[in-house]
């Protein structure tokens, strides 16, 4: 498999082994980064170590849902890494549909957690080796939910919210230091967090119905616009929302 991506000698984290976190992953190592993949599923990890076929990722164990656990597995990285990190992907991400009324307490707390306060705690822990080293790439998943109003969907929606304009701030804050910070927000992708509902009778066509592209996505179509924001040719952009969505926040 041919790329046109050179990650050579950079070294990259990867937080979430899951469908598009592992596909860039393995996209990241097959360009020449080293490696290393945060994830609460060490299963994810380990399959994600043998299907990266083309250079090697290498798996750290990690529950991210406090700031000590973020900032342990940051460490634990940096020390595999030779304490630089040049390159962070954050996609850890989950949901569970609700109307507002009948979230629980739990679920809120969770969501936020895992969504919205891992990308805090892990960008904070990484933008501290990356400003005084002068240089980084910073990339967050977040979501065509972080715009569009979905029913179901409060504490997801309100965390991608966040996450951009959390994405923002460290942007404006980090651009002085080499850092830039950017979003891809994925439309609709078929990968382990939207498995379930897209089994549902009827809901993948109404799915693929709201896409003017006329598919859902898949875990590689987030690979280039993800590469290209970890990449030094995207030097100047800092700041912004990439939507790789089959056109579905034009409707
Ligand atoms: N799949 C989609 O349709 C879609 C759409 C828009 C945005 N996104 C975003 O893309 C990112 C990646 O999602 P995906 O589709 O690859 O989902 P996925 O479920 O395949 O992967 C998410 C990964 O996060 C890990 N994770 C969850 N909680 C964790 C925790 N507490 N600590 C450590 N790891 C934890 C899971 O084990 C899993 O490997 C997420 O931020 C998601 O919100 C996905």
């Amino acid at each position: 498999m041919e790329t046109m991506w050179n990650f050579a000698g950079a070294r990259a984290l990867v937080a979430g082994a899951g469908g598009i976190g592992g596909a860039v992953a393995r996209a990241l190592a097959h360009a020449g980064a080293d490696v290393i993949a945060l994830d609460r599923d060490p299963v994810r990890l380990d399959e994600l170590a043998g299907t990266a076929t083309a250079g090697r990722v290498r798996g750290h164990t990690a529950d991210l849902t406090s700031a000590s656990a973020c900032r342990e597995a940051v460490a634990g990285a940096a020390e595999l890494l030779g304490g630089r990190i040049e390159v962070f992907v954050h996609a850890v991400g989950m949901n569970d549909r609700h109307p507002v009324l009948e979230t629980p307490d739990e679920l809120w707390d969770k969501i936020t957690a895992v969504n919205l306060g891992s990308a805090f705690w892990l960008g904070r822990a990484v933008g501290a080796l990356m400003v005084p080293a002068g240089h980084g790439r910073i990339v967050y998943l977040s979501s065509v939910s972080g715009l569009l109003a979905h029913r179901d969907h409060a504490p997801y929606a309100a965390t991608k919210g966040g996450v951009n304009q959390l994405m923002r701030v460290m942007a404006r804050e980090w651009a002085p230091h080499g850092v830039t910070v950017n979003a891809v927000a994925p439309g609709y992708t078929e990968t382990g967090l939207t498995r379930a509902y897209l089994a549902r009778p009827g809901v993948r066509a109404s799915m693929e119905a709201l896409v003017p592209a006329g598919r859902l996505g898949t875990p590689e179509d987030l690979v280039g616009p993800t590469l290209f924001l970890a990449s030094d040719a995207s030097a100047f952009v800092t700041g912004q929302v990439l939507y790789a969505d089959g056109g579905r926040t034009l409707v």
